[in-house]
């Protein structure tokens, strides 16, 4: 419709003129084509627990996925960890069994419907309102998937403890005050975690690309607000904490521990050895997701010679690196009991909430079964070194 200066009303002008902008080329030629690719997608378009990573990244604040993604110093480690898993090859075998293969276990008196745990990772909060609780409402869906709750857990024991029922241990730092120590293992037993985890590895508590991000506000791992971090007694930014256990630490809290006790980050068949000599029910070998030391191995890598020093006296848990079934797979034949994941799990909360922990575990978890089948293993048991060909063993 046309209008005359005389019968234009303020509607009108408006709507002329959006119809000019409408169809105006410099609109167009605004418009992005590759525009959809920011669209976040629903839960079920994803396929493989990687692909949670992008959408974390999406959602979350920079430092919040900063702190999640980074490694020590140059990340040699972190990058070694998944390069290793290119370097073992399944042997594929024929169907031998006309039933779904079998990953059901038993790990220290607690039946799994898969031999796939939750590593401690610190302040879920900073990824999710619900934090921890959520996670393991995720996991506790996901086949009553154990979680290990971070000595660094951004909610209290009891409330995370309260919010699924599906198994939860602890992960302890070792803190040189007795007391202390006991006090937190005294709450997080009374809270049912079913094993105690001891973290040995010296990680870095600085990683080298967030001295870059130092604009950022940093975000804080705990429930209470960011606090400056402790100052080390140097200058430099090499931080001192936890400079002073030696293995005697097992030997001191040992009685403070009714359930299995296990030290994580484990890397060599002495240290494996050093396990059993201090009465340790299980051994977690763990390079801390390449946040340990820089430049050592990645954890397949040494497996095999921790499996072999072990030989079958305790179970031998592994992480670092696992981001797909038939990566758990390779980490079974190559003497792992259970595998444990850290921040596949964080994406998927990041990403989707309890849903998302539950649905990156449920893709593991038929990766692993889709993994068995086409290199005919029916069950866990038939599981062994015959089923790869590595470059380093
Ligand atoms: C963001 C982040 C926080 C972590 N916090 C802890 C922790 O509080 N205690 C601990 O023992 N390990 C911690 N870890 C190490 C994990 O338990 C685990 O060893 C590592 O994430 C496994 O590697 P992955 O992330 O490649 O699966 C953390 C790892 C990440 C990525």
């Amino acid at each position: 419709m046309r209008h005359t200066t005389q019968d234009l009303t303020r509607r009108a002008a408006a709507k002329a003129f959006a119809a000019f902008v409408a169809a105006s080329p410099l609109l167009r030629g605004q418009i992005d084509p590759q525009r959809g690719h920011d669209r976040v997608p629903k839960l079920d378009e994803l396929i493989s627990a990687l692909d949670f990573e992008a959408v974390a990244h999406a959602k979350l604040p920079r430092q919040a996925y900063n702190y999640t993604a980074y490694g020590t110093d140059g990340e040699f480690t972190l990058r070694r960890n998944r390069e290793a898993f290119d370097w073992v090859q399944l042997i594929p075998g024929a169907v031998s069994s006309p039933t779904p293969p079998q990953t059901g276990l038993e790990l220290f008196k607690t039946q799994l419907s898969a031999p796939l745990l939750i590593s401690p990772t610190a302040g879920h909060l900073m990824l999710h309102p619900g934090g921890e609780s959520a996670t393991h409402q995720g996991a506790t869906a996901a086949a009553n998937t154990p979680l290990l709750v971070s000595n660094n857990a951004s909610q209290p024991i009891d409330q995370i403890a309260a919010a699924a029922t599906g198994p939860l241990w602890f992960q302890l730092y070792p803190r040189e005050d007795l007391n202390a120590t006991r006090e937190i293992l005294d709450k997080a037993q009374a809270s049912g975690c079913r094993a105690i985890v001891v973290t040995i590895d010296q990680q870095a508590s600085e990683y080298e690309r967030e001295l870059h991000d130092r604009h950022l506000t940093p975000v804080s791992t705990r429930r209470a607000p960011a606090r400056a971090p402790l100052a080390p007694s140097n200058p430099y930014r090499i931080r001192d904490r936890r400079l002073w256990y030696t293995w005697k630490y097992f030997d001191q809290i040992r009685e403070m521990v009714k359930v299995p006790m296990l030290a994580k980050g484990i890397l060599t068949a002495e240290d494996a050895k050093l396990c059993l000599e201090h009465g340790l029910d299980g051994v977690y070998v763990s390079n801390h997701g390449g946040r340990s030391i820089d430049y050592g191995p990645s954890t397949l890598e040494v497996l095999p010679e921790i499996a072999d020093a072990v030989a079958g006296r305790v179970p031998v848990l592994f992480d670092s690196g696992i981001r797909r079934g038939s990566d758990i797979l390779k980490a079974l034949a190559l003497g792992a009991t259970a595998v444990c994941v850290g921040r596949v799990p964080r994406w998927g909360l990041a990403a989707y909430g309890p849903l998302g922990v539950q649905r990156v575990l449920e893709i593991l978890q038929a990766e692993l079964v889709q993994a068995m089948a086409a290199t005919g293993r029916p069950t866990l048991a038939s599981v062994n070194r015959s089923l790869v060909r590595t470059d380093f063993s």
